[in-house]
């Protein structure tokens, strides 16, 4: 667990941290081979249970979610994402984080920063739970959507936010849709990596919700590249078994028993 949290921090600088979401089982067997973090979000909300914001999901089904992703992690450092109301302060955070590192055994957690809770990740870390900060637009604690660091005093704010939490002991920390230029300043003025979504190519890492970059979650802001189309490529392989069932094609002599 260490020596992989040790090999992110080592990185910074010296080559692009390539991170993503997974949810489950076969598409953590897929990101295992290519990526340094994979990250259980808590965007399986609205991504996958097409929840109005991330603050619906429960501890339990990010568990779920997370047992089964770490079934095929050999590689990734894996981390878990704190639900929404599960680290409102530090004996709640302890005790759920202690609760995510027992049952999914995975290699750190991520908690959203409110501005305030520097306090929690200090805990988490002297318990010996590598944490990982996030700025910026944080879903859990901004209900409106949009970039940040436009005007100075968010600039400032962004840039001391990503201090602290550094100071606290974290080894890295998403910067969520924050401008090129507070991204670049935040990402030289901290020694840990920061890894962008919608933050600029001025990150040490990138991030992306598989399913966005899959073009399955029918949400695409223009942060996203979409990859591939596999509603499509799904929809023409179901139209097909449609066609052969139709058709009496399927089941063959093969298929029978
Ligand atoms: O939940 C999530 O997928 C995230 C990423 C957007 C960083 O927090």
């Amino acid at each position: 667990m260490f020596k992989k949290i040790s090999k992110i921090k080592k990185s910074k600088s010296k080559k692009k941290l390539v991170c993503l979401t997974a949810y489950s089982r076969p598409i953590s067997k897929i990101l295992d081979r290519h990526c340094d973090i994979i990250l259980v979000g808590d965007s399986v909300a609205t991504a996958f249970y097409g929840m109005k914001d991330t603050r619906k999901i429960d501890m339990q089904t990010m568990l779920n979610h997370a047992i089964s992703v770490k079934k095929s992690i050999k590689k990734s450092l894996l981390v878990f994402d704190m639900p929404h109301n599960t680290y409102r302060n530090i004996r709640e955070a302890k005790q759920n984080a202690k609760k995510v590192i027992k049952f999914v055994n995975c290699d750190a957690v991520k908690i959203e920063s409110n501005g305030k809770n520097y306090n929690i990740v200090k805990n988490l870390v002297k318990l010996g739970i590598p944490v990982m900060g996030h700025i910026g637009y944080t879903p859990q604690f901004k209900k409106i959507f949009k970039t940040q660091g436009l005007k100075s005093k968010e600039e400032k704010k962004l840039i001391y936010e990503a201090k602290m939490i550094e100071k606290a002991g974290a080894f890295s920390i998403v910067l969520e849709c924050i401008a090129k230029k507070v991204a670049a300043q935040i990402t030289s003025s901290i020694k840990i990596p920061t890894i962008g979504i919608g933050s600029s190519d001025s990150c040490d890492g990138q991030i992306l919700v598989t399913d966005d970059l899959l073009g399955l979650s029918g949400f695409y802001p223009r942060f996203v590249k979409k990859y591939t189309n596999l509603e499509n490529i799904i929809e023409n392989a179901i139209k097909k078994f449609k066609k052969d069932v139709k058709n009496k094609k399927f089941p063959t002599n093969y298929n029978t028993y």
